[in-house]
């Protein structure tokens, strides 16, 4: 038992001293080789994801062994999967484009991250749906490690986008008014509760479902200042946050059409976007934060920073979402397609 957690011990701070020692093969394995989430081809079919053993390369100067700890499946990770989003990975692929990860070996000239460190990718593609990767020092880059596990994991994709869409198209000053329909998803909880920090006031559709007055409850205590289904009116904001797309959106573009900019992020209905012309003398525009982001570590250091401080600060938490062991994936992808559904994490 002891001589298995020191194996263990030595495995995890990435000694390399088991490669002598062929009987300990499960360490071995763990060590050049990872489980990861693969699809070989395009489908919407969810059983062609499959757990698959990767060999893992040698750790060169500039790379980096990490060790996954958690990833979320989020709606764009399930689009990549059917081939409907606009950055597709060459096939075969491993699924996830967002997680936290903790570092065990570095190459010799890699100088920004240590064995120890919290990293999460900065770009899409990377697959996140594995316990282990080997990839380049400038593919990933540290989170602080005093916010918590769930909070690490998801806080690249969706709170720095809300971050993101409140401080880049108007100037919002305390008391300014956001308007955003899919309230409830991820980005739009980091919305409310980026705004509350703000100082901003935020109306939030969400669309009506059995347990309606639970989530108006749950987005309220974020700080929502007014929660509403798509059938009720609503009042006039500065800015719009379009997550959704499609025909339902009428609403939100007359609201602002005389003032303030809307921004569009996402289509969850999947329907092409209809802007009524006398919303076209207004701003409208559309945001994709890894454009926005990727080649420019520093301003993405700091702006993870300020979403942290927000965290330690209670002003934003992880989504409201489901953990989930990382060999019970079919469970988590199979729920993202469903409405009404909680986000789910991928525990390693
Ligand atoms: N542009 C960017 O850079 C960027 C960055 C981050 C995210 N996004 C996009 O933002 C969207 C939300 O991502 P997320 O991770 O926050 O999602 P999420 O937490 O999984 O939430 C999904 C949201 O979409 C709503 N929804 C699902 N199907 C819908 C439909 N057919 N019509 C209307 N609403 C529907 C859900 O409402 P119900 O609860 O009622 O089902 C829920 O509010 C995605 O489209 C994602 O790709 C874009």
């Amino acid at each position: 038992m002891l001589i298995r957690i020191m194996l263990h011990r030595a495995s995890h701070a990435g000694t390399i001293l088991l490669r002598n020692h062929q009987k300990c093969s499960t360490v071995w394995r763990e060590t050049r080789h990872c489980s990861a989430l693969v699809y070989r081809e395009h489908s919407h079919n969810i059983d062609t994801v499959r757990m698959e053993q990767l060999l893992l390369p040698p750790v060169g100067d500039r790379s980096v062994r990490v060790h996954m700890l958690a990833a979320p499946v989020n709606p764009a990770d399930m689009n990549m999967i059917q081939g409907s989003y606009p950055i597709l990975c060459p096939l075969p692929a491993v699924g996830g484009n967002e997680g936290v990860g903790e570092v065990i070996e570095v190459g010799s000239d890699v100088t920004s991250l240590r064995p120890g460190d919290w990293v999460v990718p900065i770009d899409a593609g990377f697959g996140t749906w594995r316990t282990g990767a080997v990839c380049e020092e400038d593919e990933i880059i540290s989170v602080p490690k005093d916010v918590s596990l769930l909070g690490a994991a998801t806080i690249f994709v969706n709170p720095c986008t809300a971050y993101r869409m409140l401080h880049d198209f108007q100037t919002l000053t305390p008391g300014c008014t956001v308007i955003q329909n899919a309230s409830n998803s991820a980005v739009g909880q980091a919305v409310i509760q980026i705004a509350a920090a703000l100082g901003l006031k935020t109306i939030n559709i969400i669309r009506d479902r059995p347990n309606c007055a639970e989530l108006i409850d749950e987005l309220q205590s974020l700080g929502a200042d007014y929660v509403v289904t798509e059938e009720e009116e609503v009042p006039k904001p500065k800015l719009g946050l379009n997550c959704v797309g499609g025909l339902k959106n009428e609403k939100i573009f007359f609201i602002f059409s005389y003032e303030g900019t809307m921004v569009t992020y996402g289509g969850m209905a999947k329907r092409p976007l209809q802007i009524p012309a006398v919303s076209l003398c207004s701003s409208c525009t559309v945001f994709y934060f890894l454009v926005c982001t990727k080649n420019h570590k520093e301003q993405l250091k700091a702006m993870l920073n300020a979403v942290c401080d927000l965290m330690r600060g209670g002003q934003l938490s992880a989504p409201h979402c489901i953990q989930t062991p990382f060999h019970q994936y079919t469970h988590a992808l199979q729920a993202t397609v469903q409405s009404h559904c909680r986000k789910h994490v991928l525990i390693m």
